[in-house]
Parts: C-alpha cells; structure tokens; sequence
C-alpha cells in the first residue's frame, strides 16, 4: 500500500490530523493498536481551548459540539473556605468549552468513516522506518500477517507509550521530565455538577476539582496518594472526602450518587525534543505529557497538530519544505508554556508531603495575590484559555 501520510494513532491528534488533511486532499491511514471501542471507552480531558474548538471546526466535526458542549467563561478558586470567581471573558475576552475527550473522538471517528478514509484497527507491531530517508514505511501486523505502507511523512500520535518517540535517534532525543508525588483519583456520576463552572480547590486535605460534562454528568477530581487502590476509595468515600475539601456553600451543593467510572491517574510533567526525526513527527502526548491541572494536554495536542497540518500543506500544496523544517520548533515554543503553566497551576493547588510551613504561606500568598490582583489574574486566564497557536 502506498499513501501520502501514515498517522500512528487514533487519538484525538491522529483524528483531527487525518480529518485536516484528508480535507485539503492529502491522502493518509491511520493504524491503530486497539480495537475502536477501547479507544472510545478512555475517560479523560473535558475543557478545549477557543483555539482547538475552531480546529474542530475548520475539520468539520464541530455541529455537536456547538449544539451540546457547555460554553464557559470563568472559573472559581476555591481556598479559605471561599470561592474567588476569575472572570476569563471579562479578562481575555475568551470563553472555553466545556465538551468531554470523548465526545471529540466520537465526532472525529464518525466524520472519518463518512469520509471514507482508512482506518487500520488492531494493528500489532507498528514500526517506523527509513524516516531519515525521502522514502520512509511503516510495517504492522494484522491476523498474523505482515504488511508494508510506503509514504512520504509518518505523523507519531501515538501517545505517551507509543512506539514512535522510542524509534527517534537515542543520540539526538533529550528528555525532560518531572513527577509529582501524588496522583488524581477522578469520577464520572450521572448527577447535576455542584456549580455551573468549574472549581479548582485548594484544601490543607489536598486538591479537589469540580468539573462536569454536561448539565446532568458530573466529572470530580481528588488529589490522592500515588499507591492508593481504586478499592480503598467507595464512592461514599468520595462523595465525603470532596466535600471536606470544598468551601461550605459549594459543598452543600454537591449531589452525590454512584459512579460510572473511577480511576487514578499519576501527575507527570515530560517534554521531549526535538519532536522531529527527519520525515518521522511527533504530536500530542507521543512528545509531552502534563499534569492535568490547566487542562492543557488535550489542547496541546491540538496546537501541535495545527502547526503540523500547516507544514503538511505548505509541502504539498505550495511545493515548500519551510513548514515542515520550522514544525519542531514552533510546536516546542508553544509547548513549554503550557508546561509552566501546569506546573505551576498543579505547584499552587495541591499539598505537597514535604512542603514546610515556609511553602504553606508562600502558596497561601499566592493565591490571594492571584484572586486581588487583576494583572495576576488576567495572567492565568490567557494562558488557562489558551496562548496563541
Ligand atoms: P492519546 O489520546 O494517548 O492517543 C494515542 C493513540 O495511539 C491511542 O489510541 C493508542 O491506543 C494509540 N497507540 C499507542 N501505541 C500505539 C502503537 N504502538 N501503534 C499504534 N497505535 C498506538 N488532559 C486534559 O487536558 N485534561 C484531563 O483531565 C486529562 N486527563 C487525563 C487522564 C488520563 C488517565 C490520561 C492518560 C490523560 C489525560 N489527559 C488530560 C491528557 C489528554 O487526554 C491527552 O493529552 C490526549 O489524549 C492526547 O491525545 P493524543 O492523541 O496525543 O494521545
Ligand atoms: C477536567 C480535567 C482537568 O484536568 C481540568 O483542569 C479541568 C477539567 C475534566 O476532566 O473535566
């Protein structure tokens, strides 16, 4: 088989990306590892930046989420037993949208299907090769038989574990990362959200985070200890230990009921660089991984696919190889300040277990100067909406 683009990956990036591209006729496949299903059935980011919702649109996948996403325009910090609402509209004059991971993939795999593009499934052994050559291939395996795709470019969207970043040059990649001492212990319940926007708390029990994806589907995060079990937590626990981390007037609206999904997830800063190996391209968490507290890492995916798709075309269409060249370091300048910024969302919300009385004060101070400050909070409400692509 022979295609313009072999996009390792159905996440949303490999999507978006093959859905941008198959528009402007530019031919691509996707392969994928696990079966559609197991794709769709990952709980994971819910807020998108304004700048990932016109993406959604220029791909023509946007009707739903405009009918049924939740347009909003601020959030509340939570501490000192009081909510402290950042206007982001007011300050940026931006909104964001509140439209589950999910709900875009499933978007994206309808609109791909209808399209007619390929999509190989239950792709085993997916390897990359020759991408320091002009005629680079992708193998894979399928019912036990090996099979061969000749491109031009191979776009890695296949995430943290993936085997793209693995194949790049170990002499050339450099990596940088840090791990948080905590995780995020996160429920879905078919239940109203406590508030009508999202809250972020800071609590001496540690983190809390009030999120939703739709007015009747709660979404709720507890900052918990890295080897805690699903099973210590019952949702009765739960339900209590949120409560004692909100103030008194959010949590006397929390409406508890049982949970649909449960899981933990490890707090993990990583960037690696470049994210371009010749004609191999890395996107999305194939190249960084963020902690999720500015919800920054579905939406940094989408920016890196829009610098990706520009190159791809400008190739293509205008016959010029400057947007593939400049494609690493346009998506690392963006990437690195949505890293600081989750850094230091996630450094100011949660207890660390060796933070000294020293810390404490310095974090309290921060969040007031933060929510008495209209240039501190004008700060994170243009990076929270999302900088400039
Ligand atoms: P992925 O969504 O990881 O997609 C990669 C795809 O590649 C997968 O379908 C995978 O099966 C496939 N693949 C992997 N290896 C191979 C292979 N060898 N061959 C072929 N296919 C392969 N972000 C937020 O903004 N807010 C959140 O609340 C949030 N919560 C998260 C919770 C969890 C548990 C995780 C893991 C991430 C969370 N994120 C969150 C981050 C966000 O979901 C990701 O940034 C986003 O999914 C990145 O999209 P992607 O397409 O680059 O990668
Ligand atoms: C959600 C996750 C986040 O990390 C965040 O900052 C906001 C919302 C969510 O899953 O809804």
């Amino acid at each position: 088989m022979r295609t313009q683009v072999v996009i390792i990956g159905s996440g949303p990036s490999g999507l978006l990306l093959g859905q941008l591209l198959a528009n402007s006729g530019i031919d691509n496949v996707i392969l994928e590892r696990v079966d559609r299903d197991y794709v769709l059935g990952r709980v994971r980011a819910g807020v998108l930046e304004q700048g990932m919702v016109d993406l959604l649109d220029e791909a023509g996948v946007g009707a739903r989420m405009h009918a049924e996403g939740l347009p909003h325009e601020g959030i509340s910090l939570a501490f000192d037993n009081r909510l402290h609402r950042i206007d982001l509209t007011a300050l940026t004059g931006k909104r964001v949208m509140v439209y589950g991971q999910t709900e875009v993939t499933h978007d994206l795999m309808d609109k791909r299907e209808a399209s007619g593009l390929t999509t190989i499934y239950e792709a085993k052994n997916v390897q990359p090769h020759d991408f320091d050559t002009t005629s680079p291939y992708v193998t894979y395996e399928k019912d036990g038989v090996t099979h061969r795709i000749d491109c031009d470019f191979i776009a890695g969207c296949d995430g943290f574990h993936g085997v793209s970043r693995k194949s790049a040059p170990q002499d050339v990649i450099k990596t940088y990362e840090r791990a948080y001492p905590f995780g995020w212990l996160g429920i879905l319940a078919e239940v109203p959200p406590a508030d009508h926007e999202l809250i972020y708390a800071n609590h001496p029990r540690g983190f809390a985070l009030c999120s939703m994806r739709s007015e009747h589907r709660s979404r709720y995060y507890v900052q918990c200890p890295l080897n805690d079990k699903i099973e210590d937590w019952s949702d009765h626990r739960f339900w209590d230990e949120l409560r004692r981390r909100l103030p008194k007037e959010a949590a006397e609206k929390v409406i508890t009921g049982p949970s649909f999904e449960k899981s933990i997830a490890p707090l993990r800063s990583f960037v690696a660089e470049p994210m371009q190996f010749g004609r191999l391209s890395l996107v999305g968490d194939a190249a960084h991984i963020v902690p999720p507290t500015g919800a920054k890492g579905l939406n940094l995916a989408a920016s890196d696919v829009r610098y990706l798709y520009s190159g791809l075309r400008e190739y293509y269409l205008d016959k010029s190889s400057a947007g593939m060249e400049a494609y690493s370091a346009k998506a690392l300048a963006r990437v690195w300040k949505a890293v600081r910024f989750s850094w230091w969302m996630t450094t100011m919300l949660h207890r660390f277990p060796d933070t000294d009385a020293f810390g404490q004060r310095i974090q309290e101070a921060e969040l007031d100067y933060l929510v008495h400050s209209q240039v501190a909070a004008a700060s994170l409400a243009e990076n929270y909406v999302g900088l400039p692509y």
